[in-house]
């Protein structure tokens, strides 16, 4: 999808489709008056009748509306003046969603009629262009019978004037580089386990770095990893035949001397839970245990994509998880690359086993910041939901900075705390700790875990188990937290 800018009149645009938004200031507001005007009236006419409903995210499609050069016109109802970002970021969503369906191959956007507090033309038009990447989406290289994708191939975002025309452009470019991301990262949410293996991820991994330049790959054997002294990682790969990798991906958009942001993901491709055995029922969404990783690829494609100025590393710890004749059991003891053992006391706790490692050898980048990202537990999703990702720092700046990062992008995250009263609950008899906290607190205590492994830098964890997919009917990865991710990157280098 391309998504340009440009200025001009409204009722003179030729285009398949033009999209107008309607906010409570009705007619007041010049574009749609001069809409009015140059079709009689009729706009006027549609409010009076309440066709055209001043409610929330009400669309109304007409075709081939009399007086203008556009074929068709959707007229899109705020039913405020204000919006705050989720607002406007719902009704985006509902309006590309609508003009990706519509059998059109460009179309017009304005949204002169929208306003949100505090946020500019540059950040709505960022926003347009992802959110219509997004609605692009498409899935089915497994479906006999094909879905047929979207026509649309271009949308132009009409502004009135030609202030801020350049930051308009800019954004677009990055909200469609993060919108590939998002895209990226579904698609390998979406794959099942028997072809989105450990070995699958390296692969793609080195097939991203092979298309830029600046973004380097480098995979990690099991044999390198034993000499690195993983043995927390390499305990959960112990069931399975697939084999486990750690990839290590360099992205160079900063000066040379300047320290990374290190991602760290979260790459079970699937997670049986071990010889701790998950119930059958839903397990088959444990392919989904890899979004994390996905979406430290998805961030890259997008860093890279739209040339930032930053350097990133971006590190993945990548394993199935599997019961077997070789598999760890419940009380072995193992020991981390940090020298600290533990007592694996649930094998179904298998991601923070293999973010320890990773996030000790994150270390060796001397980073600005170390975030991990990983689909780490079920207790966050109870306290959550869907709505925000679990957020948890040893850095009160990181954490604020994480947390703007979420709201700009629409991406949240909530912050829950590192006490050391929680921490005590990994307390182990036989070896420095065990690697589950009991019943209460689960996504504190699996970071208290991680905590002790990143003592050494700025640190913070997103638990997002109940963020990364879809359940029930609209059953899919999300693609998240790229935007957030993203968005905070962005905001490293003063974006
Ligand atoms: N991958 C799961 C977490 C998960 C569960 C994500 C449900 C999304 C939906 C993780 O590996 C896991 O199994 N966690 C356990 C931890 C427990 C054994 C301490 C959990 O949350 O039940
Ligand atoms: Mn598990
Ligand atoms: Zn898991």
């Amino acid at each position: 999808m391309e998504v340009n800018a440009l200025v001009g009149q409204l009722t003179s645009r030729k285009t398949e489709c033009l999209v107008v938004a309607f906010g409570n200031q009705g007619l007041d507001s010049p574009s749609l008056k001069s809409l009015d005007e140059a079709t009689s009236g009729l706009i006027g006419r549609l409010v009076k009748k309440g066709d055209i409903k001043q409610t929330d995210g009400n669309f109304l499609l007409l075709s081939e509306p009399p007086g203008l050069a556009a074929e068709r016109l959707l007229i899109v109802t705020t039913g405020k003046d204000n919006l705050n970002e989720q607002a406007f970021l719902n009704l985006v969503a509902g309006l590309s969603g609508q003009l990706t369906k519509l059998p059109i191959k460009s179309a017009c956007v304005s949204l002169e009629g929208i306003e949100v507090s505090g946020r500019d033309d540059a950040w709505q038009a960022q926003q347009l262009a992802r959110l219509l990447g997004e609605a692009a989406y498409l899935f089915n290289p497994f479906k006999s019978a094909e879905k047929k994708p979207s026509t649309l191939k271009k949308v132009s975002l009409v502004l009135p004037y030609r202030k801020g025309l350049e930051a308009v452009k800019t954004s677009l470019v990055c909200g469609t580089a993060i919108a590939n991301g998002i895209n990226r990262a579904r698609e390998l949410g979406d794959l099942p386990g028997n072809i989105c293996t450990p070995s699958y991820l390296a692969t793609q991994a080195r097939a991203l770095a092979g298309k830029h330049p600046n973004l380097s790959c480098k995979v990690l054997t099991e044999k390198q990893m034993q000499t690195l002294g993983m043995g927390s990682l390499l305990s959960v790969t112990a069931g399975t035949e697939q084999p486990a990798k750690l990839i290590v991906l360099e992205y160079k958009g900063g000066k040379s001397g300047d320290k990374p942001v290190v991602l760290v993901g979260k790459g079970v491709t699937f997670d049986s839970g071990g010889i701790s055995l998950k119930p059958g029922a839903g397990m088959d969404e444990m392919k989904y245990d890899m979004c994390g990783a996905a979406s430290v690829l998805g961030t890259l494609t997008a860093a890279a994509e739209s040339q930032l100025a930053l350097n990133v590393v971006g590190i993945i710890p990548t394993v199935e998880n599997m019961p077997g004749g070789r598999a760890t059991k419940p009380g072995d003891i193992v020991t981390s690359m940090s020298g600290q053992t533990i007592e694996i006391l649930n094998t179904d706790a298998e991601g923070r086993l293999i973010l320890c490692d990773a996030l000790t050898y994150a270390g060796r980048f001397k980073p600005a910041a170390v975030v991990d990202i990983a689909t780490l537990t079920g207790a966050c999703v109870t306290a959550l939901g869907s709505h925000a990702s679990g957020l948890l720092s040893n850095d009160d700046e990181l954490a604020g900075q994480l947390e703007a990062a979420g709201t700009t992008s629409g991406d949240r995250v909530w912050r829950l705390p590192l006490w050391a009263e929680y921490d005590k609950q990994l307390k182990s008899n036989f070896a420095d700790m065990a690697n589950i906290g009991g019943r209460e607190a689960g996504t504190i205590t699996a970071a208290c875990f991680l905590s002790r492994f990143t003592k050494n830098y700025r640190w913070a964890h997103l638990d997002i188990a109940g963020t990364a997919w879809n359940s029930g009917a609209n059953k899919g990865a999300t693609g998240r937290p790229v935007p957030l991710l993203m968005q905070f990157l962005m905001e490293q280098v003063g974006k």
